[in-house]
């Protein structure tokens, strides 16, 4: 089926994700029905669909003519089947449990016409799991939408070990249509790309921190204005929510093992202590007066080659696995955290014999297994493939 062929839809879940994706469907055409557990969560998505809609006026990014037909393409509903009867795709946006998420896609399956595609948002759950509680798994896949899904350009399209290729050709060809620019997740793997890669980088400055060798403000200091990345470490895990940085951190150790050893010591006590960053006003840092103010003057005092070792060796372990090229790895952390530059560009650039060396040098010095280096890595050193000096790197 083409994207095209895409007039209706349901939105499964209309909570934080759910009535922002709904929003982009109902604008770019096609009619929607959202899906909740009751009516007044339905009532209060509309609401905010209605408040971003005019906000998108306001600024001039969209004409009012166009908001008022993208409300009027938007209905709620509690029943699945009065949602789903008639569409040609789904997208499920319910909490992240994957007991829960099985019975949602099963629902659909019974509900939804035989043709109709049904995706998970999803941040961490195996798309393949969801399939298999349908009789439709060729037409199962992940979308994952960035938050909020109205201003991130990014969507992960994930690939079910039963997925076919056509849903994923239509699913690339819809996040177009809406706006965003796809990247495509070949395999089922955990954390898919963008989560992955931050989780590595995330882990690597958790450990620094607990040997003591920087402070979290030294340690963002120099993320931010040495390295040039938006956030610091600490600063970024308090934003996303340190209870999703802990869970995202277990299934990155349970997928991949001692090379996502997490550092719970720094995290747990936190989450223990419903810490969880911004949303609760406390995490690493207080945030109940606004943003935390990093120190300018410590921008020197964590080596940010390690951040950037890391970030690359797991986006070699993505090329190993052949769960991503280097341009969707790339786009991805630039479209889905801001990252100044892509993993595997940034290694072209630097040389990843010098990439290498780092990850050789902090493995030899802590042993710990996150930095030892990825095979990949050292196969392309060894033929040469060093990067732009060489004529040749990830790219
Ligand atoms: N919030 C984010 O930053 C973010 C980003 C990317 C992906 N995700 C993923 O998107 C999904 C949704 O996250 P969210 O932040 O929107 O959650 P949320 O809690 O804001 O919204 C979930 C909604 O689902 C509804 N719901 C619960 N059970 C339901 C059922 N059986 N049928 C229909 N609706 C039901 C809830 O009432 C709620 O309105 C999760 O899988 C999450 O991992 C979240």
């Amino acid at each position: 089926m083409s994207a095209e062929k895409i007039k209706k839809a349901a939105v499964i879940g209309s909570g934080a994700m759910g009535h922002g994706i709904a929003e982009l469907l109902a604008l770019s055409g096609i009619e929607v029905t959202m899906v909740d557990i009751n009516d007044e969560f339905l009532a209060k998505a509309m609401g905010k669909i209605k408040w971003s809609l005019d906000k998108f006026v306001e600024k001039k990014r969209i004409r009012r003519e166009d908001a008022d037909a993208a409300v009027q393409r938007i209905r709620a509903t509690t029943s699945y089947e009065q949602a789903a009867k008639d569409i040609d795709f789904a997208m499920e946006a319910v909490p992240e449990n994957m007991d829960l998420k099985r019975k949602v896609f099963t629902t659909l399956d019974s509900v939804a016409p035989p043709h109709a595609i049904l995706a998970s948002n999803t941040s961490t759950l195996s798309i393949t799991e969801m399939g298999q509680a349908t009789k439709r798994a060729d037409r199962v896949a992940g979308m994952h939408f960035f938050n909020p899904p109205h201003s991130m350009a990014l969507v992960e399209v994930i690939k079910g070990n039963d997925t076919s290729q056509e849903t994923i050709t239509t699913l690339v060809e819809l996040s177009k249509k809406l706006g965003k620019t796809p990247i495509i997740v070949r395999k089922d793997v955990r954390g898919f790309i963008v989560n992955r890669v931050l989780g590595a980088v995330f882990n690597e400055a958790f450990w620094a921190f607990q040997r003591k060798e920087a402070t979290k403000e030294e340690i963002d200091s120099s993320v931010k204005y040495t390295g040039g990345f938006p956030m610091g470490w600490f600063e970024l895990a308090d934003f996303v929510g340190l209870d999703i940085a802990y869970e995202v951190g277990i299934i990155l150790y349970e997928a991949y093992g001692e090379r996502f050893k997490p550092c719970a010591e720094v995290i747990e006590p936190l989450v223990k202590e419903k810490k969880f960053g911004q949303k609760t006003g406390v995490g690493f840092y207080d945030w109940t007066k606004g943003r935390p103010r990093i120190p300018f003057n410590l921008l020197d005092s964590y080596d940010v080659e390690r951040s950037w070792a890391v970030a690359v060796n797991e986006a070699a372990w993505l090329i190993h696995d052949d769960a991503a090229n280097p341009a969707d790895i790339d786009t991805g952390m630039k479209l889905g955290t801001y990252w100044p530059s892509g993993p595997c560009e940034y290694a072209d650039r630097t040389g990843l014999d010098v990439i290498l060396n780092k990850l050789k040098e902090l493995y030899g010095k802590y042993n710990i297994e996150m930095y030892k280096p990825c095979p990949v890595l050292e196969d392309y050193v060894s033929k040469g493939r060093v990067g732009k000096k060489a004529g040749r790197g990830f790219y």
